[in-house]
């Protein structure tokens, strides 16, 4: 029987970028094909509760992992001030009634900022977290995915 490989804690991270990089791009063509059926709203609300628990996981877990690990604490407070930004934008967009216009402008606003905050934690936190000495990412990425599964069993 082939192994299971698990993957380590930037890797699990990235995966969950990746998935909601798509859920974004499908809302995007149903907001642009005129979506009569109003399927954008079930599409805005996975949205909205895959990056509550990312954020949520990589706020109890992975940063202050990093915060140990690595001396770049800039770094990590911009990280948590932009999972604030994003909060706020997701409380506005489960607070709507329905997929209009305006929640469209907001998905559209959010995928953007979530877009620059991916690429700073590819481009930076990440390489920083595979390079520092004592970090164990294949453990930081096994308590990631059982927080993650609770987190997903709460909101179910
Ligand atoms: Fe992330
Ligand atoms: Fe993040």
């Amino acid at each position: 029987m082939p192994q299971l490989i698990e993957k380590d804690a930037c890797d699990l991270l990235d995966a969950d970028h990746v998935a909601v990089k798509h859920l974004f791009v499908e809302y995007a063509r149903l907001a642009t094909a005129g979506d009569p059926a109003g399927e954008r709203q079930a599409y805005a609300t996975k949205i909205c509760s895959e990056l509550t628990v990312h954020a949520q996981i990589e706020e109890e877990i992975f940063y202050p992992a990093l915060r140990k690990a690595i001396d770049a604490p800039e770094l990590l407070d911009e990280a948590e001030a932009e999972h604030q930004e994003a909060k706020d934008m997701i409380a506005q967009i489960e607070a709507m009634a329905g997929p209009d216009a305006a929640m469209d402008d907001l998905v559209a606003k959010l995928a953007a900022a979530i877009e620059h905050h991916v690429k700073e934690e590819r481009t930076q936190l990440f390489p920083k977290a595979r390079s520092a000495a004592g970090l164990d990412l294949d453990a930081l990425g096994a308590q990631l995915r059982q927080r993650q599964q609770e987190l997903e069993a709460e909101m179910a």
